[in-house]
């Protein structure tokens, strides 16, 4: 582990191997808190840190009954039952496998009118505390779908995603006539309130976007880079991610 700043950083050849690390932090505390409130994110990067963590949490026999999770975002445009929905992607890579109660399983709703769904979550986000937050982080720096220039006090709101999220996001849809141009996502306040954030990156694409995390100013025009106020964050990178950070020495 390095620390630059508040930053506690891991960093492995591997990418399955931080994750590994990033699914035990998890667990080792639901096991301390069962009824713990988990932030997820979806997009390929949380991929293996949700292998991970249900392989884990079946063998240290973790229970995920009580956990509350939210879900920092959700595609409008979609319908709820579209593979490409994350409300699918979530199933399909995390709650499907452990023993969730599906009435703690929360993200933002795409069934009533916008401006109710933003409302409605908003409203049950106030209700909890996250205890941790998991980001990854888009080449733009955005998290959740705070995109560059989105206040930094942002709440609840409907997002417009920026030509390159909507280019980025291509590979993930298979009508790539259709990908949704607008999402409805956490705020980035909403995001600082949690207790403990894990942000995960990997891959080359994302070395660019990791120095500018941790060596650039904070700015409103690099969400992520809000971070570096927040008491408790770990980034969990793969050496790859990791290679451009001029404070390190490898
Ligand atoms: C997804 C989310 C986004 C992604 C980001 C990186 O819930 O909030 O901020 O974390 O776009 O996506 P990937 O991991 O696909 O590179």
């Amino acid at each position: 582990m390095k620390k630059i700043g508040n930053f506690n950083i891991f960093i492995d050849k591997s990418f399955d191997s931080v994750c590994e690390l990033a699914a035990q932090e998890i667990l080792d505390f639901i096991k301390k808190k069962p009824n713990a409130v988990i932030g997820l994110a979806t997009g390929n990067t949380p991929k293996g840190l949700y292998k991970s963590l249900v392989k884990k949490a079946k063998e240290q026999n973790v229970s995920f009954k009580q956990v509350t999770t939210f879900n920092l975002d959700e595609y409008v445009g979609l319908d709820e039952k579209s593979s490409d929905s994350y409300n699918v992607y979530m199933q399909k890579h995390l709650f499907q496998h452990l023993d969730f109660d599906e009435n703690r399983i929360h993200l933002p709703s795409l069934s009533k009118d916008i401006e109710q769904n933003i409302d409605d979550y908003q409203k049950l986000l106030s209700e909890h505390k996250i205890d941790i937050q998991i980001l990854g982080i888009g080449s733009n720096g955005h998290i959740g779908f705070n995109e560059p220039g989105t206040k930094f006090d942002s709440k609840v709101h409907l997002a417009d995603l920026t030509e390159s999220t909507i280019y980025d996001n291509q590979i993930y849809f298979k009508d790539t006539n259709n990908i949704p141009k607008q999402a409805i996502t956490m705020g980035i306040d909403d995001i600082m309130k949690a207790g403990k954030i894990l942000l995960l990156a990997s891959g080359s694409n994302k070395r660019k976007t990791i120095k500018t995390l941790i060596d650039g100013q904070i700015t409103e025009s690099f969400p992520a880079s809000i971070l570096k106020k927040h008491p408790l964050v770990y980034i969990y990178l793969d050496h790859h991610a990791a290679l451009d950070i001029s404070t390190l020495q490898f």
